[in-house]
């Protein structure tokens, strides 16, 4: 049995991780990307996102997304975490490749109606996209099978600010509505993904195992880690995008709370994810725990398959 998977992405190096991981997934059906700005700019996500498809060998569409949040104005791209271009020390990549002429919210509706109860979509970097496609079609969140999303906390605070994950901050309002639209959405957020480490030696023994895209990994990940020797006072780098991936798939190697998630809009905490009990918000399942050595294991050892 494979999973239908759309990645919506702002590649970056752990979404470069994560997609490169879901191409070497056998139980994986990549069936398209979609863009949105957070790590770079949108215009940047969808010619990286387009390099890593075609580097990767897969041939599916790539469609571009919002280039800015829903209300309140764009944050700066986060370069000094992914690098100028977004893949650590590489050059700007020139892909051969151009995304479809449809836009990203469209394509998720289109993708979600094809294949109705049957899509995952995993949501990699601020929720603007999916917002726009809950928006645009009110049967897109009960056609999706699950919104695997990776952002948020329950009680790990956050890695932006002192309350918000990346990728709630750069787009609060959009969060809001998914956690509210009633879809069957799976939070992927800090409790579990900074448990989720690649050390040095992880990369290096990649990069020995599969030189060409390994290798590549190996390259884009000494920024990541570097930019985590900052923070994070540990030796390696946390796979948040690859978690969320691994959790469309093998959701019975994570521990789930139900609980309703209201996002902060405003004021110093805007972009913290609350836990609170259903009511005004529906219930969603908010990882709270993960079988740390069975993530990591299943993530270097697919990655150490990779051409
Ligand atoms: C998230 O923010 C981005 O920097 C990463 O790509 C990931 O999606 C982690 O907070
Ligand atoms: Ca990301």
């Amino acid at each position: 049995m494979t999973t239908k998977l759309i990645i919506d992405t702002d590649p970056g190096i752990d979404d470069a991780i994560a997609i490169f991981y879901a191409a070497a997934a056998p139980d994986i059906d990549l069936l398209g990307l979609t863009t949105v700005f957070g790590n770079v700019t949108t215009d940047q996500a969808t010619r990286n996102a387009l390099y890593l498809a075609e580097t990767a060998g897969l041939t599916i569409p790539v469609a571009r997304g919002a280039h800015k949040p829903m209300v309140i104005p764009p944050h700066k791209p986060s370069l000094r975490v992914h690098g100028d271009e977004g893949l650590g020390p590489l050059p700007a990549p020139a892909p051969t490749g151009q995304a479809i002429d449809q836009p990203a919210a469209e394509f998720l509706v289109e993708m979600a109606q094809k294949h109705k109860g049957e899509l995952t979509v995993c949501a990699i970097g601020p929720l603007t996209n999916i917002a726009a496609a809950i928006q645009k079609d009110p049967y897109f969140a009960k056609n999706c099978a699950q919104i695997v999303v990776m952002g948020g906390s329950v009680d790990a605070g956050g890695n932006i600010t002192r309350h918000a994950e990346a990728n709630i901050y750069h787009d609060p309002h959009a969060a809001q509505l998914v956690f509210a639209s009633g879809a069957n959405v799976v939070m992927i957020g800090l409790d579990v993904t900074h448990k989720i480490r690649f050390s040095p030696s992880d990369f290096s023994n990649v990069a020995w195992e599969a030189p060409r895209l390994g290798g590549l990994l190996q390259e884009m990940s000494y920024h990541y880690i570097k930019f985590y020797e900052t923070v994070g006072k540990f030796d390696g780098c946390s796979m948040h995008d690859p978690t969320a991936i691994v959790a469309c798939v093998q959701p019975d190697a994570f521990a789930f709370r139900r609980t309703a998630i209201d996002v902060v809009t405003q004021g110093e905490a805007i972009g913290k994810t609350v836990a609170e009990p259903p009511g005004v918000y529906p219930a969603i399942n908010a990882a709270v725990g993960a079988d740390v050595d069975r993530v990591h294991d299943l993530l270097h050892d697919r990655l150490a398959r990779l051409p």
